[in-house]
C-alpha cells in the first residue's frame, strides 16, 4: 500500500486567535505566518477578513508574504464576506476561500430561523460565488458533528456541484466520539456523489478532550486534511493540536499516512506562538509541554538512564527539544542522583553516593525540585561531614 499525504491546514491565526487574550497585531501574525510556512504546513488560515479592518489588513499582508503554503480567508455564506476575503487574498500565490454555513438542526432553527432546503441553496450559492474569484474553495458545514449524515451528504453534494474543492466537516462543539466521527467521514466518502472531486477535511474541537483522537479517526476513515492549531489553541477548550497529529502520524508508520511538516521545528514554533499570544503551554501538554520529556520518578529515571526507549516513544531531537531531562525530586533514586552529579562534573563512588543520597532526600523533602546549586551545596556539606 502506498503512503498518502495528509494536508495540514493551520488555523492558529484564525480559530486560535479567537481565544480571549490571544489577539495578535499584524507584525506578530506575520512572524507566525512566516514560521508556519517554513514549518511546512499546506494551508495557513490567515483570518476572517470581514471581521475587522485589522484582520483584513493582516490577511492581505500574509498573502504577500507567504511563499509556499496556500493562504486562506474565512467567510460566512454571503457575498459581502466573500468579496472581502477575495480582496484580502488578492496577492496570495495560492488563495483559498473558506466559506460555509451551519447545518445542524439547532443552527438551522436558532441561528438562521430557516429550513434544510434553504440552507442547501445558500451553501451552493456561496460556493458558486467564491469560485468566481478563486479556483480553490473550501466549504464548511458548521456543526457537522451534530448534523445527521443523510442531510450532511446532501449539503456536501450541493457544495461539490457548486465547485467546492475541499469539504470541511467540523465537530464544532467537540461532541463526537472518535468512532462516530470516523463513521461520519466514511459515510460521506461512500455516499456523496462526486466526492472524488473534493477532499474531506477534519476540523475538531476539544470540548471533551477528543479533538486529536477524532481527527486521527477522520483520516483513518478517508479524510485527507486536518485543521489544527499550534499548542491546540482555539475557541473554548481549543482545536486539534498540530504537533500532536503530526507526531501521531510520524510515530505510527503503519497508518501509511504522512504530513509535510518539519517536526524539528515544532518546539520552537510552539514557543513563538505561546510567547506572542501570551498564552503559556501547560507543562504536561503532549509533545511541546515543558514536562513532555522530563522524567522525575526513580523507576522511570533508572530506565531512561539505562536506555531512553524504556519510557520515551519519541526522540526529543525529533521535535526540536535538545534532550530529555532528569528532574530531581523526593521521588528520584540513586541512579538519577549519580547521573546528575556526573553532569555537573562529579564522579561519585557507590559509598559516597549513599551519604549524598541521604542528604539529597533531606533537601528534596523541603523543595519541589533539587537544582544544580543544591547539588553543589550537598557535595560540600557531605565532604565536610565525612572529611
Ligand atoms: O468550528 C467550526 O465549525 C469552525 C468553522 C467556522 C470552520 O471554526
Ligand atoms: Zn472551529
Amino acid at each position: 500500500m502506498k503512503s498518502e499525504k495528509i494536508e495540514i491546514f493551520d488555523t492558529t491565526l484564525r480559530d486560535g486567535e479567537q481565544v480571549p487574550g490571544c489577539k495578535l497585531n499584524t507584525p506578530q501574525k506575520l512572524s507566525i505566518a512566516e514560521k508556519l510556512d517554513e514549518l511546512g504546513v499546506d494551508v495557513i488560515e490567515a483570518g476572517f477578513p470581514i471581521s475587522s479592518p485589522g484582520d483584513f489588513h493582516s490577511v492581505s499582508e500574509i498573502s504577500k508574504l507567504v511563499k509556499n503554503a496556500k493562504v486562506c480567508g474565512l467567510t460566512r455564506a454571503n457575498p459581502k464576506d466573500i468579496d472581502a476575503a477575495a480582496e484580502a487574498l488578492r496577492f496570495a500565490k495560492r488563495p483559498r476561500i473558506h466559506t460555509g454555513i451551519g447545518t445542524s438542526d439547532s443552527h438551522i432553527r436558532f441561528k438562521f430561523n430557516s429550513n434544510r432546503e434553504d440552507i442547501i441553496e445558500r451553501a451552493a450559492q456561496a460556493v458558486k460565488y467564491a469560485r468566481t474569484f478563486v479556483e480553490d474553495v473550501e466549504f464548511y458545514a458548521e456543526d457537522a458533528g451534530r448534523t445527521d449524515n443523510d442531510y450532511l451528504a446532501r449539503v456536501c453534494e450541493a457544495a461539490i456541484k457548486a465547485g467546492a474543492t475541499v469539504l470541511n466537516i467540523p465537530d464544532t462543539t467537540g461532541y463526537c466520539l472518535p468512532e462516530e466521527y470516523g463513521e461520519k467521514i466514511k459515510y460521506l466518502k461512500e455516499n456523496v456523489s462526486g466526492i472524488h472531486r473534493a477532499i474531506l477535511s477534519c476540523h475538531c474541537h476539544n470540548d471533551l478532550g477528543m479533538a486529536t483522537a477524532n481527527s486521527i479517526s477522520g483520516v483513518i476513515n478517508g479524510a485527507r486534511q486536518i485543521e489544527c492549531t499550534i499548542n491546540g489553541l482555539g475557541e473554548r477548550a481549543g482545536n486539534t493540536a498540530l504537533e500532536e497529529v503530526v507526531m501521531i502520524l510520524k510515530q505510527h508508520p503503519g497508518l501509511q499516512l504522512y504530513t509535510g511538516v518539519k517536526s524539528r521545528m515544532l518546539n520552537p514554533v510552539s514557543l513563538l506562538v505561546s510567547e506572542l499570544m501570551g498564552m503559556p503551554v501547560q507543562p504536561n501538554k503532549a509533545i511541546v509541554g515543558a514536562n513532555a520529556f522530563a522524567h522525575s520518578s526513580g523507576i522511570h529515571q533508572d530506565g531512561v538512564i539505562k536506555n531512553r526507549e524504556t519510557y520515551e516513544i519519541i526522540d526529543p531531537a525529533e521535535v526540536g527539544v535538545n534532550a530529555s531531562t532528569i528532574v530531581l525530586t523526593a521521588r528520584s533514586g540513586r541512579s538519577a542522583l549519580a547521573y546528575r552529579f556526573r553532569h555537573i562534573g562529579f564522579e561519585v563512588t557507590k559509598n559516597e553516593l549513599d551519604f549524598l543520597y541521604e542528604e539529597f532526600l533531606q533537601v528534596a523533602d523541603r523543595k519541589k525540585e533539587v537544582d544544580n546549586d543544591d547539588l553543589s551545596a550537598i557535595i560540600e556539606k557531605v565532604t565536610r561531614k565525612i572529611g
